[in-house]
């Protein structure tokens, strides 16, 4: 098996434009609601590319089963939100902060709903529309470019909204989920997967502190919420919650959901996925920028992205933290 290599900036930066881009998403860091979306922004325009590259066109983890593949969990996931909100021909559905589509591609074709894409980042958005016609979906899937703390759709316009991994994003929870709520039509369901740190978690312990941290910084992230804060958020904009739990808790514990982030059963397409794929890409790069072989910058960018896994993993060994808080709400009437 030759050594799979890609640069890990995306084709939305131009080369000159890369080490720029990296501090923005420093300087935004940090500095909550002021210049979340710059650093949202910055964050998706620097990696998407690598994330397609290394994960395929759906942005999110997923609680796996023994002998099942990688892409039979990604979609397992995907089918699991999709039955619990209800999909069927007909309906009008809101993703929330869609990514490039591949979760709005396959619930629209499995369940025959209209999906529409919600995104910030303009270069995914592109991405997402290219993929929605090559797929034969325009039928079905279009995209809306916006915030979703300010979502540019009338009041009472969907029949259903859902995320995958999205708000853990925003940088005021209740402000989104408000937005959310407004935009559903009476008796409509929201349903999604929410990053969070779970009830292991110990804010006075160094150890979890620097792992939360880790997170954060590496995945262009507001501070990580609680079970209870999310829950609490819902129900504070007039969501009754249905049912939530741990979806990590699902999977079997032979084969946790940051396996995918550790190496086993390597094969070339997940190589970059790996914990060695990082660290041959980090070494390479290092090399490759010191004779301008690759944009300045591109090694930093590499490195964010290894603290972001590293942080996972670790996190999701200790059961501190968890990338699939599955929530289901109603609007009531
Ligand atoms: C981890 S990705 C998940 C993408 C997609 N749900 C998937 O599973 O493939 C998070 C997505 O949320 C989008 N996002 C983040 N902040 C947003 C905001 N304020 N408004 C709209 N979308 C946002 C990002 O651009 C990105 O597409």
């Amino acid at each position: 098996m030759g050594i799979s290599f890609h640069n890990p900036i995306s084709k939305a930066v131009r080369p000159e434009d890369t080490a720029e881009t990296l501090s923005e998403y420093r300087r935004s860091q940090g500095r909550g609601k002021e210049e979340y979306a710059r650093m949202v922004t910055a964050f998706y325009d620097l990696i998407t590319d690598f994330y397609e590259y290394g994960w395929g066109q759906s942005f999110h983890f997923a609680p796996m089963k023994v002998g099942e593949s990688f892409e039979e969990a990604i979609v397992g996931h995907e089918y699991f939100l999709g039955e619990a909100i209800g999909l069927r021909p007909g309906m009008k559905v809101l993703d929330v902060g869609c990514g490039v589509g591949g979760p709005q591609r396959f619930l629209a074709g499995k369940f025959g709903a209209s999906i529409v894409g919600l995104n910030i980042n303009e270069y995914q958005l592109g991405k997402c529309s290219v993929y929605n016609s090559k797929a034969g979906l325009d039928h079905l899937c279009s995209v809306l470019h916006g915030d979703f703390l300010n979502i540019p759709a009338e009041d009472g316009s969907f029949d259903a909204a859902y995320h995958i991994e999205a708000m853990p994003h925003a940088p005021d929870k209740t402000a989104a989920y408000a937005e959310i709520f407004r935009v559903l039509r009476p008796g409509a369901v929201f349903a999604g997967y929410d990053w969070c740190m779970t009830p292991l978690y110990d804010g006075a312990n160094p150890e979890h502190r620097e792992l939360k941290t880790g997170i954060e910084y590496g995945n262009a992230l507001p501070e990580i919420a609680s079970f209870t804060e999310v829950n609490d958020s819902l129900r504070s904009v007039g969501f009754e919650l249905v049912e939530a739990h741990d979806r990590a808790l699902d999977a079997n514990p032979k084969t946790p959901w940051y396996q995918s982030l550790e190496g086993n059963g390597l094969k070339l397409r997940s190589f970059p996925r790996t914990s060695l794929g990082r660290r041959v890409t980090s070494a390479a790069l290092r090399v490759l920028e010191s004779v301008r072989a690759v944009p300045r910058g591109s090694f930093e960018v590499q490195k964010i992205l290894n603290i972001a896994a590293d942080s996972c993993v670790a996190s999701g060994r200790l059961g501190i933290f968890t990338p699939m808080y599955y929530h289901k709400a109603r609007k009531p009437g």
